[in-house]
């Protein structure tokens, strides 16, 4: 039980969390392999205030949900969805997920404040008629390889426990919004978790115990602002789908699924160095985007229309690859990161037009208080 301190009527408590980008290592990471992975400074915000209806009103207009719940509601809900996630764990199947996700668009949120009274304890919640409202307002692109689900979790458990009067350990903070996660996607690695958290630069990879290592990197290496990004849209299956996905290739073509990890995981140790020597050399950048996106594509995340597109990248002398879960079928795979040696040179590329440039800066300060 957590020591709350009382004197929180008529607070406003505001947390923001920035989105993300993967740089290298999405998927091998979900299998225990390192991935580099940088904050960028679109954020989410949320907001916790006192209201004198009872319970929790959300505000979440990003879903369109305006919503007054009970606590004992949000208790229960937070309680069915890790009850679900246990079994999820123990036989995982799709029909087994869908228990734990369902479809309620609040899911998330509701999870993190059941969540959050859990870890409290339930006489933290106010009584006698008191209540919160809690208001959630994204920049980060939903479901599109930002980390906007890591980012939400970070921001909401983060705000209602400072407005409890808790100040949460990283530890304690990335537990609880990891466990967010995992009612929302399954089994993520916890690398979005640890980069909006820490953000700037994380270098993040499981250890021998099962926990997750991350070490933010100092270096900024040059290259890293001439790195562009593009959204190819919201993928039409779910991070928690694709991760499926490749759980089944595992099964099904281990040798194909191998071949795909060692690739990935070597650009990505080559990617690391490269920044912490600060200077990648001419083309070598262009060359790990490549060699990365191969792998991505033969574990089958990249639908044909953006292999197409990289293809056109690539022919133009750059690399790029998808960032995040990427897709399985579809028009859109989220998130794509693009290079060539000089960057401006792909504002000329029209063959891009079709997908939305994200300006933004990589490095962004990660989750804090305030907007
Ligand atoms: C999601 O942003 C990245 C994946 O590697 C899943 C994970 O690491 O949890 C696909």
């Amino acid at each position: 039980m957590t020591e709350v301190s009382a004197g929180r009527e008529g607070r406003r408590v505001e947390v923001s969390a920035p989105g993300k980008t993967i740089l290298m290592g999405e998927h091998a990471a979900v299998y225990g392999h390192p991935a580099l992975v940088a904050a960028i400074d679109q954020r989410m915000r949320a907001v916790v205030e006192a209201s004198s209806a009872q319970g929790v009103r959300l505000d979440l207009p990003q879903v369109d949900v305006q919503q007054q719940c009970s606590w004992q509601e949000l208790i229960d809900y937070g309680r069915r969805a890790a009850a679900a996630w246990e079994l999820y764990r123990e036989t995982p199947s799709p029909e087994a997920f869908g228990r734990v996700r369902g479809d309620d668009p609040a899911h998330l949120v509701k999870v993190a404040v059941g969540e959050v009274v859990d870890f409290l304890g339930r006489d933290a919640v106010p009584g006698g008629g008191q209540g919160l409202h809690l208001a959630v307002h994204s920049e980060i692109p939903l479901g599109a390889g930002f980390g906007s689900s890591a980012a939400a979790s970070a921001a909401i458990v983060s705000a209602l426990l400072t407005w409890f009067g808790v100040t949460p350990s990283y530890d304690d903070l990335h537990a609880l919004t990891l466990n967010v996660e995992r009612r929302q996607h399954g089994f993520p690695s916890g690398i979005d978790t640890s980069t909006v958290i820490h953000g700037g630069l994380v270098w993040a990879e499981r250890q021998a115990d099962g926990s997750l290592h991350s070490e933010p990197l100092s270096a900024s290496p040059p290259w890293l602002r001439r790195v562009r990004i593009f959204n190819s849209g919201r993928p039409r299956q779910s991070t928690g789908d694709v991760v499926a996905a490749v759980r089944r290739l595992r099964q099904t073509d281990r040798r194909r699924f191998d071949g795909a990890m060692e690739t990935i995981v070597a650009a990505t140790e080559t990617l690391r160095r490269t920044v912490l020597d600060g200077s990648p050399g001419e083309g070598k950048m262009v060359a790990l985007m490549r060699r990365c996106q191969r792998g991505l594509e033969a574990l089958g995340v990249v639908p044909e229309e953006i292999m197409a597109l990289v293809r056109r990248v690539e022919a133009a002398g750059g690399g790029a690859k998808i960032s995040g879960a990427g897709a399985l079928r579809g028009p859109a795979a989220g998130s794509l990161l693009v290079f060539h040696e000089e960057d401006e040179i792909i504002d000329t590329w029209r063959f891009l037009d079709p997908l939305q440039p994200v300006r933004t800066t990589l490095g962004a300060a990660g989750v804090r208080q305030g907007a």
